[in-house]
């Protein structure tokens, strides 16, 4: 296994080898004992890290910082209003800037067509490794910490694993695709077979789909999408359902910026129907589980008997956040050298 990896950005799953994806999950283990024991593990000590959120997080930011204080380093919680970027400053300036500052970059920033790119090039023009804390096309640490928590519950060995990611009604507001997507790009290499259900405007960004399709194919695994979600739940052993919003639908039909909102949340309020209730986890295999990468809006994409219930891992699945994002800045922002 690789594991020399310091330096290396961590800003898609898929620019990591399924052996540094091994070792990053053999440390985020290491750690989650360490912590457990209560044992110092002060590998980043008087290290930095620049948080940048464009959006709001509870899991994120704070299983960031607080797992940068547990390595004996510390974050900088910041927001573009913090800095020149609310004046324009460029990803070029700030990356530059703040790589003579400290040793790592965290950022997330979710605006469609916006937010991977802002962070690819704030990670080209800096010399300290960035880390992505959700963009628009993935959300890696996420994922990582799913794959974790599936891990944990059955096992290393997931060849064959019935795994559904499926959309849901959430009339708050259009999240973004990148949970989805995220899954639907790592969990193939790991042998599970996933099943991603949604209602035919909710498509996600095509080049996704066809990148899971290849890892699916190359590691022999199945990959299907369905429009039905009890379809998709039955028999299956992960129901993961989660909204997003039909942001690649309002972009493919050139609907004008002014309008998108409206549109579409009113695409988003056709399908009330979409919700994970007791039926639905009974259509699922006897020992399915119930995932979510919270927040969840309850009543909406699931009811407070799922979410509360026997089924649910949603909190085992929270507290990986802390793990793997430690093992990620361990990793990157110290290891050897
Ligand atoms: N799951 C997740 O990323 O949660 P936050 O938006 O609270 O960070």
């Amino acid at each position: 296994m690789n594991t020399l990896l310091r330096g290396k950005d961590w800003i898609e799953t898929k620019d990591w080898t399924v052996e540094e994806l091994e070792t990053m999950l053999e440390v985020a283990w290491d750690l989650k004992r360490s912590f457990a024991l209560g044992r110092p593990h002060r590998l980043l000590r008087d290290k930095t890290l620049f948080m940048m959120f464009f959006e709001a997080s509870t899991r994120t930011r704070n299983s960031t910082e607080a797992g940068m204080t547990q390595l004996g380093g510390h974050a900088h919680d910041l927001t573009p209003d913090k800095l020149q970027i609310s004046h324009g400053e460029t990803p070029k300036d700030t990356g530059k800037v703040l790589s003579r500052y400290g040793h790592g970059i965290a950022i997330r920033n979710c605006f469609y067509g916006v937010g991977n790119k802002y962070i690819k090039e704030v990670a080209h023009w800096s010399s300290i490794p960035v880390v992505n804390l959700q963009c628009d096309v993935d959300h890696p640490c996420q994922a990582a910490a799913d794959l974790m928590t599936i891990r944990e519950k059955f096992g290393t060995n997931l060849k064959g694993l019935k795994f559904t990611v499926s959309w849901t009604y959430a009339p708050s507001y259009a999240r973004p695709l990148s949970v989805a997507q995220g899954l639907i790009w790592l969990l193939p290499r790991f042998g599970v077979d996933v099943t991603l259900a949604h209602p035919k405007e909710f498509y996600l960004m095509p080049h996704t789909v066809e990148l899971a399709k290849k890892f699916a194919a190359e590691n022999k695994t199945k990959f299907q999408i369905v429009h039905d979600m009890d379809e998709a739940c039955k028999d299956h052993i992960v129901i993961y359902p989660k909204s997003w919003g039909c942001h690649q639908y309002l972009a493919d039909q050139n609907v004008p910026e002014d309008e998108k909102k409206k549109v579409g949340m009113d695409l988003i309020a056709r399908y009330k129907s979409w919700i994970c209730d007791q039926r639905r986890m009974e259509l699922a295999a006897k020992e399915a589980v119930y995932m979510h990468p919270l927040p969840a809006d309850r009543g909406s994409e699931v009811t407070d008997e799922v979410i509360d219930g026997p089924q649910s891992i949603v909190f085992d699945q929270a507290e990986n956040r802390l793990h793997t994002v430690k093992s990620i800045m361990a990793l990157t922002m110290g290891g050897r050298p």
